[in-house]
């Protein structure tokens, strides 16, 4: 058990580590002008985060038998959107928040005009690195690459999902509609990056192709139903940003509307059914199984 522990860790970083440099690279220098704004980027996106995304992309590739540096990239691409909106969710008109990865956050540590474009070019960047590299065999699957992110990130994704959570502040939710808005402002950049994963390499069987969404959806909800855990739970230094801001805020989160133990327990619920979706997949899968794993198990 300590062993698969110990091999799961060292795949991880060793891919944490090459999406670091890749993403040091795609970055444009400080050097270049404009200074500050490129400066802002790389405070925004470099050595920090968890990194789940690009190493969901990762594990989903493997199971397409995708080259690493094809998902590694597309793997930057989502990090990019994500980090972009982990500045725009801290802006003061949004969660106003001041520490994020166990830093001022970029509007507090430059300013906000400077965190709102940061967040526009991350995002421009995520799709110029989705163009400008050959990710797939065949281009259609390299446009459908492009159209699966920016479904995700957009109004009927991310950036909707935000829209009804600031929308609720001060509001009870029923489970449907937390569910609606949790899937929506997290776990739709999460199933993307496993679907571009996959499409990075061969197609698989339509069977195979569905079992990894299913289970894209079901740890997509997991991670924010954990993310709401841990704000109540967890400590401000190990989470690295402020703890029990939900609950300061009036935002409606699954600790609200369901007290922790129940929350918790639906993350678990929610770790057997992406792993029962995976089972027929066997060995092939078991990175994606360590990474929901990991994702309910988090501390951080
Ligand atoms: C935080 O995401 C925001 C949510 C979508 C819940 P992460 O917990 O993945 O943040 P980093 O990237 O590790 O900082
Ligand atoms: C943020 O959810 C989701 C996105 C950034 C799209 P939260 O507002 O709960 O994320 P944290 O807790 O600030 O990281
Ligand atoms: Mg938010
Ligand atoms: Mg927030
Ligand atoms: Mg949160």
């Amino acid at each position: 058990m300590q062993t698969a522990v110990n091999d799961f860790q060292a795949w991880s970083r060793e891919r944490q580590t090459a999406l670091e440099l890749r993403l040091q690279e795609i970055l444009p220098s400080a050097e270049i002008a404009p200074g500050k704004l490129h400066d802002a980027m790389r405070y925004a996106v470099l050595g920090g985060g968890k990194r789940i995304r690009p190493l969901l992309a990762c594990a989903a590739g493997e199971l397409a038998d995708a080259p690493l540096e094809r998902t590694l990239l597309a793997g930057a691409a989502v990090e990019l959107i994500h980090a972009y909106s982990l500045v725009h969710d801290d802006l003061p008109c949004m969660d106003d928040d001041v520490l994020r990865r166990g830093k001022p956050t970029c509007h507090v540590e430059y300013d906000e005009p400077t965190a709102l474009l940061v967040g526009d070019a991350l995002q421009s960047l995520a799709f110029q690195v989705l163009a400008e590299h050959r990710l797939a065999d065949d281009p259609a699957r390299q446009i459908e690459m492009v159209r699966v992110l920016a479904a995700a990130a957009g109004s009927r994704g991310m950036a909707g999902g935000q829209a009804i959570d600031l929308d609720a502040v001060g509001k009870q939710l029923g489970a449907p509609e937390l569910e609606f808005m949790h899937i929506h402002k997290t776990g739709a950049v999460i199933r993307a990056a496993l679907r571009l994963g996959l499409l990075c390499g061969r197609t698989l069987d339509d069977g195979d192709d569905q079992r990894v969404d299913h289970f894209a959806k079901c740890i997509g909800l997991a991670f924010q139903v954990v993310d709401d855990v841990l704000d109540a739970e967890a400590s401000t230094a190990t989470l690295g940003k402020t703890a029990g801001k939900d609950a300061r805020s009036d935002k409606p989160t699954y600790v609200s509307a369901l007290g922790i133990p129940a929350a918790k327990s639906l993350a678990r619920e929610l770790r057997e059914e992406a792993a029962s979706a995976l089972r027929p997949l066997g060995g092939r899968a078991l990175r994606l199984g360590q990474l929901a794993d990991y994702i309910v198990m988090r501390e951080f």
